[in-house]
């Protein structure tokens, strides 16, 4: 049987994985173990996506290498994965030996074919930090429709896609100075010349979803395809190009090579040979992706594919976004829920079970209504599910009855839906699945309710009737648990383990069980908490409202339950007349905060670096540990006393101190307007 390779998009690692990532992990997890208790081979393979300017300048402003930086955000994805129990086969790195060989590889196929250029690029130079700016490192007014604050590639008011240079008034989210207009040789790569085969490629039936097709003959195909520059300049984190030194592969061309090479490692690790994968008709190779990435994946990268002479997949199946309860994820909503803050929280389990019910094969946006999961899980997994084996277990002291009891053709009716819920596995259509199989808890728990095996075993002399009723729930339980097996793989688990039986493959629901003795049974699933909804959402918000990161234009309207009602002046009168030269001697400036970090052995305090612009860095202790966090900090604009005598804490030298509002036990971070850049005096 031909083995299934499926990935999911490689996760950057400059930022942690949070509920809108795990829309995909869980979907790909999910479908592949279906394939799995199909009786197929599927490996699911993954890694971390390490290169680009961003890394670069993160592990610059946090003094480390990148090296160290990636280490230790692939330690916290694979662990945010493992606690939702996402079972990869490998999870690699793009920063590998690996991937560079794979993408000397293909970078020597373009080159042989006559297929790469160089040619002068103009894009914006940061004179401070000396380095030309991707997209997201430059911000300004749309050049549409004027909308301040806006990123270099598109607005987030009117939708506008543009090209960083027609930003109006830019400045750099680095440096906060004005770039200015450079040129660089870059390499680009043709893919023109493969446009008639591309657009058999991706049309071809079953290739991807409809609507994706459909898109992409509408709008990229039509039209002669741009040559790809898939190149930047030194400094950049990434592989430096092989026959072309000072440059280096943009991160986005190295980045699907890393399905490549997280595949190599797999099979050196588990003795398997690259080429049955991927220079083999033989393979399935699915990727699985959101809808913002299609491009990357369905022309370049096939592209690159076929001209190194490696295996194109068979599918690119396409996800949409996640939003949450009708809106983008918001931080100030609190419901920009990083995966570690779920896993705190709530059982992952109810997460898995709730995406399976939105998620069917179209490239639809999905909503967590957060009222819903609750309300889902409680309702159909813990009432009517679980419950079946809770309400059951204890009357069958002696085993499952034997032979299994006539239950009115229902175990029959459920068996025959196994062929159903595979093809529904297969078909992306999980939510199908779940519906199929609350159809069948509720057939079950009608049959219960109606035999009533808690009432029976009160008469010593219906014991047997209680036995029999029950083995019948018990069953009818098992079968529902091995057609959710790929969505809840933990209590799957447990479940297994309950009866002493596999559940792991859909044929295992065509036969019940008779005469096994269960285990003790053990508690499988808890109702969800409301109260730690609300805990995962109020940790999920800022620890006090941002005075916005990016200045705001007008003041903030005073918080609500602050009124200006002289309580705080009150509370602390106004100090003793000083002289225009006293204050003057304060030197008060204009800082970005380019690192945060907490200190453990401190209660009260974070470390902060600020730049005072060009290479002027301080370090600063602030007070703020119960007031804000570390990450929600980097990049912001403050007031630093820059001429304060630096002074000698048990952690290190403090080189200043961050101005806040607030009595003790309160802290309000003082932003300038914007405009103001780093360095600039306070009057
Ligand atoms: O969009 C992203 O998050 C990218 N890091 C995905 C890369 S997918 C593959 F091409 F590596
Ligand atoms: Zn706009």
């Amino acid at each position: 049987m031909r083995p299934v390779l499926v990935t999911s998009a490689l996760p950057y690692a400059n930022g942690h994985i949070h509920i809108g990532h795990l829309v995909e992990y869980i979907q790909t997890d999910i479908w592949a173990r279906a394939q799995r208790a199909m009786g197929r081979r599927a490996i699911y393979v993954c890694a971390d996506d390490t290169h680009g300017s961003a890394i670069m300048l993160r592990a610059r402003a946090e003094k480390r290498s990148e090296i160290d930086l990636i280490a230790e955000m692939s330690a916290a994805h694979q662990r945010d994965f493992a606690a939702f129990q996402i079972a990869f086969d490998h999870y690699g790195s793009t920063h590998s030996a690996e991937n560079r060989a794979f993408a000397g590889e293909i970078w020597a196929a373009f080159r042989a074919g006559g297929h790469v250029a160089k040619r002068p690029v103009q894009q914006l130079f940061d004179p401070v930090e000396k380095i030309f700016l991707a997209d997201r490192f430059v911000r300004g007014t749309c050049p549409k429709c004027r909308a301040p604050g806006q990123y270099g590639d598109n607005c987030d008011q009117c939708g506008a896609t543009y090209a960083a240079t027609e930003l109006i008034d830019p400045t750099s989210v680095l440096s906060g100075a004005t770039p200015v207009l450079g040129e660089a040789d870059h390499y680009l790569v043709s893919i023109e010349h493969e446009r008639p085969w591309l657009t058999a490629w991706t049309q071809a039936e079953g290739r991807m979803p409809r609507a994706t097709a459909k898109y992409l003959a509408g709008f990229f195909l039509p039209e002669p395809l741009h040559d790809w520059d898939v190149s930047r300049t030194a400094p950049y984190f990434g592989f430096e190009i092989p026959d072309a030194p000072g440059h280096y592969f943009y991160v986005w061309f190295d980045a699907p090579i890393g399905y490549l090479a997280a595949t190599q490692q797999w099979c050196d690790k588990a003795g398997e040979k690259f080429d049955d994968y991927w220079r083999s008709a033989e393979a399935d190779i699915v990727h699985v992706i959101g809808k913002d990435i299609v491009k990357f994946h369905t022309l370049f990268w096939p592209v690159m594919l076929k001209t190194a002479g490696f295996s194109l997949p068979r599918r690119v199946q396409v996800h949409g976004f996640l939003t949450v309860n009708g809106a983008k994820m918001s931080k100030s909503k609190g419901t920009f829920v990083l995966a570690s803050t779920f896993a705190r929280h709530l059982d992952p389990t109810y997460l898995r079970y709730y995406y399976a019910t939105k998620l069917g094969p179209s490239v639809d946006d999905l909503d967590l209504d957060v009222d819903e999961l609750e309300k889902r899980v409680n309702a159909e997994l813990v009432n009517k599910i679980v419950n079946l084996a809770s309400r059951s277990a204890r009357f069958v002291p002696a085993g499952l009855a034997l032979p299994y009891p006539n239950d009115g053709g229902l175990f029959a009716a459920g068996a025959a839906l196994a062929d159903e819920v595979a093809a529904a596995y297969d078909g992306w259509d999980f939510a199908k699945v779940t519906r199929l199989v609350t159809g069948l808890a509720d057939r079950a728990n009608e049959a219960v309710d109606r035999a009533a095996p808690w009432a029976l075993a009160k008469d010593p002399a219906r014991a047997a009737e209680a036995e029999a009723a029950a083995s019948i729930a018990l069953n009818l339980f098992r079968q529902i648990v091995v057609y959710l097996a790929p969505v809840l793989p933990r209590l799957a688990g447990d479940v297994a383990a309950l009866f002493g039986a596999p559940v792991d493959r859909f044929e295992l629901a065509r036969t019940p069980l008779a005469g096994t003795k269960l285990a003790p049974y053990q508690h499988l699933l808890k109702r969800v908490d409301p109260a730690k909804v609300t805990a995962m959402i109020d940790e999920s918000k800022p620890a006090e409202p941002l005075a916005a990161a990016a200045a705001p234009a007008a003041a903030p309207a005073p918080p609500a339950g602050a009124p200006d009602d002289g309580a705080a002046l009150a509370a602390e009168p106004l100090g003793a007349t000083c002289t225009i030269d006293d204050f003057t001697k304060v030197d008060l400036r204009v800082a970005r905060i380019v690192a945060a970090e907490s200190v453990p052995e401190a209660k009260k305090l974070l470390k902060l670096t600020v730049s005072l612009g060009g290479e002027a860095r301080r370090t600063v202790f602030a007070g703020i540990k119960a007031h804000y966090r570390p990450e929600e900090l980097v990049g912001r604009l403050v007031i630093v006393c820059a001429n304060l005598a630096p002074r000698q804490m048990k952690l290190g030298l403090s080189e200043g101190m961050v101005l806040a509002a607030g009595a003790s036990g309160e802290a309000f971070l003082l932003s300038p307007d914007s405009g103001a850049r780093p360095g600039m005096r306070v009057h």
